[in-house]
């Protein structure tokens, strides 16, 4: 058998689903410190020096685009906040077989950025921006004076001709109340705007159920105060559930992570900033793929070990959900990546 026979393969795990698009973690480390997400005053980031170098994920991204992988994520922490971090969006945009590469920002450094970045390849940015108040937007990120600079990003990401999406985390008693403001934000600037219920991957140990604001009440909330949602096509494999409104403007999305999981439709997988292979954000075993670089192990060895291994993704959310066994820091998003 010739040795490369392996990549005729797709990555499909042991419930038929078969992952299609791929999450980069770049680094953990971030600019904010998003209640929902960043530990208090963390202090425990990962060494510089065992992060994978941008050769090291183009070398990964390589190996998993023969596997069929097209579309790329870039994410952290924050994706910005690494050096040169258009250079590696360059290098991902001559893989073959990669169809779009896109990223998830604070925006808190992307102005002066997005224009690199939109010129070395990068299709769509999604920014994320849970509040449009200024305290609130502290008391949520821990940064003073960020609002502004994070909106003058969105208006330079459209500037630079990307297509940018908002994500929002909805908490209860903390945003709920701008849900309507993000919606009419949705239909006055032309900006796909999802709503993305709270999950227990915070690193501050916050999360409860009683913090989730569901997709249903968030409907219930944009039908009777700003228009009559219509729901639009939907892509199973988008986690986002589409609408826009019975005057066809304006565009919002809701990722009902918890209420409505959508595990079943999942094409996902991810690697950290270390090299590390996580098959679901709620996987417990996690697969090391930099020791492999680092043994000098073939594309076809470290092919094997990916396939082996994405047999063992779980079910996801949905059997935790299910078990009631949902409980705050399951995982932690910021080393994961959204
Ligand atoms: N629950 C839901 N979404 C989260 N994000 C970060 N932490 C959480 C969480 N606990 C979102 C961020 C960002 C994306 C990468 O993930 O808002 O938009
Ligand atoms: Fe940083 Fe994003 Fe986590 Fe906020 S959600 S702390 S911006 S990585």
């Amino acid at each position: 058998m010739d040795k490369d026979s392996i990549f005729k393969k797709n990555m499909e795990d042991s419930y038929g689903r078969i992952a299609k698009k791929l999450r980069i973690s770049v680094t953990d480390r971030c600019n904010m410190q998003c209640v929902y997400c960043m530990p208090y005053n963390n202090t425990n980031w990962l060494e510089q020096n065992t992060l994978l170098s941008y050769e090291q994920i183009v070398h990964l991204v390589n190996i998993f685009a023969k596997f069929g992988i097209e579309k790329i994520k870039i994410t952290g922490g924050e994706p910005t906040v690494r050096p040169k971090i258009e250079e590696l969006v360059k290098s991902l945009s001559n893989i073959d077989g990669i169809k779009s590469i896109s990223m998830t920002t604070n925006g808190l450094l992307l102005k002066d950025k997005v224009k690199k970045l939109k010129d070395s390849g990068l299709n769509s940015i999604t920014i994320s921006l849970d509040t449009f108040n200024q305290k609130r937007f502290k008391a949520i990120t821990g940064i003073e004076g960020g609002l502004t600079k994070v909106l003058d990003s969105i208006d330079a990401a459209k500037t630079a001709g990307l297509q940018v999406k908002i994500n929002v985390v909805i908490m209860r008693g903390w945003n709920e109340d701008e849900i309507v403001h993000f919606a009419q934000f949705s239909r006055e600037t032309n900006t796909i705007v999802k709503f993305i219920e709270f999950m227990p991957l915070d690193g501050t140990g916050i999360w409860t159920n009683n913090l989730v604001f569901s997709k249903r009440e968030m409907i219930q909330l944009i039908n009777t105060k700003v228009k009559k949602l219509v729901p639009l096509f939907n892509d199973n494999s988008d986690p986002a559930r589409l609408y826009s409104f019975e005057d066809g403007i304006g565009i919002v999305g809701f990722i009902p992570s918890i209420t409505e999981p959508f595990c079943q439709y999942c094409d996902r997988i991810r690697i950290t900033s270390d090299g590390k292979f996580y098959t679901c954000l709620f996987e417990k075993k996690i697969y090391d793929l930099k020791v492999l670089l680092q043994e000098g192990k073939s594309d076809a060895e470290i092919g094997e070990y990916i396939l082996e291994n994405i047999k063992k993704k779980p079910e996801g959310i949905i059997s935790l959900t299910r078990l009631n066994l949902l409980k705050p820091t399951l995982n932690q998003m910021h080393t994961i990546g959204g």
